[in-house]
């Protein structure tokens, strides 16, 4: 018999331990299972192209985001890093699959592009030290949460996000792709069936603290453009106040 849940990160863990191995896990399971999933570059996995998300590159050459801090949450082979790197930006990109920052390096070696690459779990030790950031950006990171972990990941916009910085994700879109059961459904299920969808609406009530400056469907892409985008995803770009609690 265990009875040793005493603190808010001992519930967390317990949660965690309910969702079963693969992409629903940041343990070492998950890690694992992300490495399999980026063994063969060759897939067609649309995220493997390397481009950035056309929402980041517009918000960059309008000039909404201006030269900064960045740290990237789940960077994966590092696309929209390298992106912000090569555009005058100072990057930092976290992902928890060695797999992923082999070929995130890879690619940053090919293209000249510098950003420091950190291994682990957002929420683990890997971020314990860093300095608040002007923009954090998640492309594809979030939606592979589960509920409970939204308020970790608050607690880290609220600790790593400067005053006046940026936030800005891309995540499934409901109706367009991924799980649309409630929240209870997916403990009682132990899954995440792959990654969760949400409506815009969700989205601003999970972000309620930060002023939405742009919410919408990203605009899908043709193989031609520079750019990545498919319309099963939101893009929001939201903002910090400058005013600190
Ligand atoms: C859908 S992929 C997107 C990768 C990249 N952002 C892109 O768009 O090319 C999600 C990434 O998030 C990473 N990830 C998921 N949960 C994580 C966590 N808790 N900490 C760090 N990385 C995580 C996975 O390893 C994976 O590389």
């Amino acid at each position: 018999m265990t009875r040793d849940i005493r603190t808010v990160d001992d519930v967390m863990t317990m949660l965690d331990g309910l969702f079963s191995d693969g992409a629903d896990r940041w343990t070492d399971e998950g890690a694992a299972w992300w490495d399999g999933f980026y063994a063969d570059r060759s897939k067609p996995v649309p995220f493997f192209v390397p481009k950035p998300d056309e929402n980041l590159a517009g918000h960059v050459q309008n000039g909404r985001l201006k030269p900064g801090r960045v740290l990237e949450l789940g960077c994966g082979p590092g696309r929209n890093a390298l992106y912000l790197a090569s555009q005058g930006f100072e990057v930092d990109g976290v992902d928890l699959s060695p797999a992923a920052l082999d070929w995130a390096r890879e690619r940053a070696r090919e293209t000249g592009a510098e950003a420091r690459f950190h291994l682990g779990d957002i929420f683990g030790p890997v971020l314990a030290d860093q300095e608040p950031f002007d923009l954090i950006y998640d492309s594809g990171c979030f939606h592979h949460l589960p509920p409970h972990r939204r308020i970790s990941y608050l607690a880290l916009l609220d600790r790593l996000l400067a005053p006046g910085g940026h936030f800005a994700l891309t995540c499934f879109a409901s109706g367009g792709m991924g799980c649309e059961l409630p929240d209870a459904d997916l403990y009682r299920d132990r899954s995440l069936h792959g990654g969760l969808a949400y409506t815009d609406d969700s989205l601003r009530t999970v972000f309620c603290e930060y002023e939405e400056v742009e919410l919408r469907l990203m605009r899908a892409q043709t193989p031609e453009s520079p750019y990545f985008g498919e319309d099963f995803l939101w893009t929001g770009l939201f903002r910090r106040s400058t005013l600190t609690a």
